[in-house]
């Protein structure tokens, strides 16, 4: 499984957690997107990398880190066929994938504990989309047919 990270400054630290924790797990390979530093920079750019590098299928799902997980999960949601999830507990996480097909996990490092975090992120990762009747709302995320 191939999994792209990216956070602003305010994610940095927990996204490198995430990175630390990933890497020893076998069958997954990581390609991180930055930022590189605790230095203030905008989150969109790293949303919209983690984003492109899904629509590209260069990776599986992303894993996305600001300070609320909010403004980094708005913009990947901006790039069409992403379904960015900001989860704070686990059973969001879950639920993301089976019933969403979330394809990026974002992440508030200022909302959630570490250890917290990673348990997101293993049940995110283990989670599989349902498919069935979330099938059709998913594609109805994409093909909204009201305006
Ligand atoms: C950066 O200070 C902060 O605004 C950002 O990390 C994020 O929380 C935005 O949604």
């Amino acid at each position: 499984m191939k999994i792209a990270l990216g956070a602003d400054h305010g994610g940095y630290e927990l996204k490198e957690k995430i990175k630390q924790y990933l890497s020893i797990r076998k069958g997954i390979e990581l390609i991180d997107f930055g930022t590189n530093s605790t230095e203030s920079v905008d989150y969109p750019k790293y949303g919209h990398l983690v984003a492109k590098s899904i629509i590209d299928k260069e990776v599986d799902y992303g894993i996305l880190v600001c300070g609320t997980g909010i403004g980094i999960s708005i913009a990947a949601n901006k790039i069409k066929g992403i379904r960015a999830a900001n989860c704070t507990n686990t059973t969001m996480a879950r639920l993301s994938r089976q019933h969403n097909d979330a394809n990026i996990l974002a992440l508030g490092a200022r909302i959630v504990g570490d250890v917290l975090a990673l348990d997101i992120v293993d049940e995110f990762l283990s989670a599989s989309f349902e498919g069935g009747r979330h099938q059709k709302r998913v594609e109805e995320i994409e093909n909204c047919n009201i305006f």
